[in-house]
């Protein structure tokens, strides 16, 4: 695609001549955007760049590792990441509020992000992989009155806390954009065609107090389910889809023994942006399969519920 080719090198001769000789950090969140944001700055200034990965143990299942991959070995970026499953765990425990667990998240996040910019002696500039609906997004959530729906998590505050400016290579582009952007720097497509993921991970997607072991049961649901989507060839036809993990439990029956167990939700929508999704509509079969391979693989969930809200009234997230 030429025109991408041409942005491409328009973006890096302007990230060049912001960033000069200074030092760049940039938080990595294994989703699209922050990647492709960060292997196009790598690009411009190589070595003057840091990526930084926290692993909140709120990721999905090998999350963690492919993007380990991908950064350094298949482009050899130096990245570091940061272990930081247990504060958060620690932080989220006991807290069922939406909104404070996303406040708890987002602070937690900017305090590690914080200490490793510390660690590398300070940065000059912040990266972050902001697009165009994110830049409409926190002007009015709603096209109506402003009014939060939710506070999404980025690292808002931390520029001048720091005294950092942001670079912010994408900030005209769309999602499709991005995709191609991707794709015209190298990134497979498997990795270029991911379904968007949330700043604050599985967290919003298990209502009431997260814990490890329930981040554990909805990874395996979640992994489940996101195998099945493959296999019957829908992954790409779909915006977003996963797992939700209710804090409601259920009696089932498991051979000739009763059960007491967790439900599992699930959820797949069409979108362009995320501003409004529709449904997708699986055949009752497929959903079928799907319930009896996770309440047989995943100890803790004896019942499947599929969500049938579009955006609006409901929105794509649970919290
Ligand atoms: P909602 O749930 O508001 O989500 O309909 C719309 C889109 O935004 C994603 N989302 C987030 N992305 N940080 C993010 O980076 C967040 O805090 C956040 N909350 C929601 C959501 O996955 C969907 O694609």
């Amino acid at each position: 695609d030429w025109t991408m080719a041409a942005y491409r090198d328009t973006k890096i001769a302007e990230i060049r001549a912001q960033v000069g000789d200074g030092k760049v950090i940039c938080g990595l969140s294994g989703g699209v955007d922050s990647s492709v944001a960060a292997i196009l700055i790598h690009e411009a200034i190589g070595a003057q760049l840091t990526c930084v990965f926290v692993d909140h143990g709120l990721l999905r299942q090998n999350e963690r590792e492919q993007v380990e991959a991908m950064f350094r070995g298949a482009y050899n970026i130096p990245l570091v990441v940061v272990d930081a499953e247990d504060r958060f765990m620690a932080g989220l425990a006991g807290e069922t509020d939406p909104e404070k667990k996303r406040k708890f998240i987002g602070g937690e996040f900017i305090a590690v992000f914080e200490e490793e910019a510390n660690r590398i002696g300070g940065a000059d500039f912040l990266a972050q992989g902001t697009l165009y609906p994110d830049v409409i997004e926190s002007v009015s959530f709603t096209g109506g009155p402003s009014v939060t729906i939710k506070s999404h998590h980025n690292v808002g505050g931390l520029p001048e806390r720091m005294n950092m400016e942001l670079v912010e290579p994408l900030r005209e582009l769309f999602k499709d954009e991005v995709r191609a952007l991707g794709r015209e720097l190298g990134l497979p497509d498997m990795f270029v065609g991911r379904h968007p993921f949330p700043g604050p991970g599985l967290a919003i997607r298990i209502p009431g107090e997260v814990t490890k072991e329930r981040c554990d049961i909805l990874r395996k649901a979640d992994a489940i389910y996101l195998e099945e989507i493959r296999n019957a060839g829908l992954y790409d036809a779909i915006w977003q889809a996963f797992a939700v993990l209710l804090p409601v439990k259920t009696v089932g029956v498991m051979g000739d023994a009763r059960t007491y167990d967790n439900v599992c939700g699930l959820r797949a929508v069409t979108s362009t942006d995320g501003m409004t999704a529709d449904v997708y509509p699986f055949d009752a079969a497929f959903l079928t399969g799907c319930a009896t391979r996770i309440v047989n693989e995943v100890q803790g969930v004896n019942r499947v519920v599929y969500d049938y809200t579009s955006k609006p009234p409901g929105t794509i997230e649970w919290e």
